[in-house]
């Protein structure tokens, strides 16, 4: 029998390692497990009914269901891409169709502006922590990674500087409630950032799947907002902003339907990176996206905004009921997370192995969200799955053993 031997991966695939969330994810369909760990969306709330009704009008039209099943151009489908430019014009981005690239989901834009942007070993500022699927992806293109920490307003000024100072190719972020750490980044912070990035000539690669999701107090104008004034007021300012958007959280991530809203010339390029990736998104699911997103996008995002607002609620007055004073956790205004801090005595990954045998409650370790250097004694908890008193009842237990590990540490000292 021969064996054949396949070539050595390349190396930015061969770094890849399995997340910890995708293990994870296996074990919210146990019914006796309550789950923090997933971070999707409830899919109780998905506009099924509206979904359904687009999909039986296409088919009802031959015409329509012909174009629905039929290849379609890279850039998307026009009238989706109107009604996205209608949205960041609703939020003070001044967008055009041919600034708009429709993509399978934010993360394929993050995937297309790596790729776009990153040779092996250029730096890259993010978050610390940041979203995982962004490490990830940017990973696969090598950089080398530059993690500025956050403060409750996000990036601190002093550190973004001396990582901009290293010329980095852009700074990604997620201003609004970001994944992991349920932070939002201030106005102030905001503006701050901008004319650093303005001053050194990064790009900010802004992704905001999460900012319709406000529970509590006004909106704050995005970074390409921001931008988007100090241009009217002067023309000659680089457009530095790119702007990511998706449809997964407010109405189906199974649509796979993100967006990035950029400079023309960026996106004329992105559409050539779109051609040879993958074509174009699923013709049929734009068109559906197109008539939900006009039909419903403003009632989902009222619905989810009062069932999230109270598992937020009830997760947040369980922590302060249930867990140990020696614990801190962010208090988020949005999105679908809150960050954990315990004593640096406290392995996650250990605690999380114990709370699945011991307590049927799962959390992400917090590990996984460094670009960087891992902080072990963090963790992440979602509350956008499952009725507040579950919320409740899974964070007494995992409070209970937090106690329990606690003691038994500080006796051992
Ligand atoms: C911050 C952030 N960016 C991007 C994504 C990917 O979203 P999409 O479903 O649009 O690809 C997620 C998904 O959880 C996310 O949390």
């Amino acid at each position: 029998m021969s064996h054949t031997a396949l070539p050595a991966l390349s190396q930015g695939v061969n770094d890849l390692r399995a997340s910890e969330i995708r293990e994870l994810l296996k074990l919210i369909n146990r019914p006796e497990i309550i789950s923090f760990a997933g971070g999707i969306p409830d899919p109780e709330m998905f506009p099924l009914d509206k979904i359904g009704t687009a999909y039986a009008a296409v088919l009802a039209d031959p015409a329509l269901a012909r174009d629905a099943f039929q290849y379609s151009i890279s850039e998307g489908y026009p009238p989706l891409r109107e009604w996205i430019v209608g949205y960041l014009k609703s939020h003070g981005i001044e967008a055009a169709l041919e600034r708009v690239l429709i993509t399978s989901g934010a993360q394929q834009a993050l995937d297309f502006l790596g790729r776009a942007f990153i040779e092996a070993g250029d730096p890259v500022v993010v978050t610390d922590p940041s979203y995982l699927g962004a490490i990830q992806v940017f990973g696969t293109y090598r950089p080398r990674f530059i993690a500025v920490p956050m403060d409750n307003e996000g990036a601190k000024l002093a550190e973004l500087r001396e990582a901009f100072a290293q010329k980095p190719k852009f700074f990604y972020l997620t201003p609004d409630f970001c994944n992991p750490a349920g932070i939002t980044t201030s106005l102030a912070r905001r503006e701050a950032i901008l004319d650093l990035a303005h001053e050194f000539g990064v790009a900010i690669l802004e992704d905001s799947p999460y900012e319709e999701l406000r529970y509590d107090g006004a909106r704050i104008p995005s970074f390409a907002a921001l931008e988007c004034q100090r241009r009217a007021k002067n023309p000659a300012l680089p457009a530095l902003v790119i702007y990511i958007g998706s449809l997964s959280k407010v109405l189906t991530p199974a649509l796979r339907i993100g967006w990035i809203a950029a400079d023309g010339a960026l996106i004329n390029k992105l559409v050539l990176l779109k051609q040879a990736s993958d074509l174009h998104c699923s013709t049929v699911n734009q068109i559906i996206a197109n008539d939900i997103a006009r039909t419903s996008h403003a009632n989902q995002v009222a619905k989810l905004r009062s069932t999230y607002k109270l598992r937020r609620d009830a997760m947040l007055a369980a922590l302060k009921r249930s867990m140990p004073i020696e614990v801190h956790w962010s208090i988020p205004d949005g999105g679908m997370f809150i960050w954990l801090e315990f004593p640096d005595s406290v392995d996650c990954t250990a605690l999380l192995e114990r709370a699945i045998k011991e307590e049927n409650v799962a959390f992400v370790p917090g590990s996984a969200f460094y670009a960087t250097q891992p902080k072990r004694n963090t963790a992440r908890l979602s509350f956008s799955l499952g009725a507040p008193e579950r919320i409740e009842q899974g964070i007494e237990r995992l409070a209970t053993l937090v106690r329990n590990i606690l003691q038994a540490n500080s006796a051992a000292a």
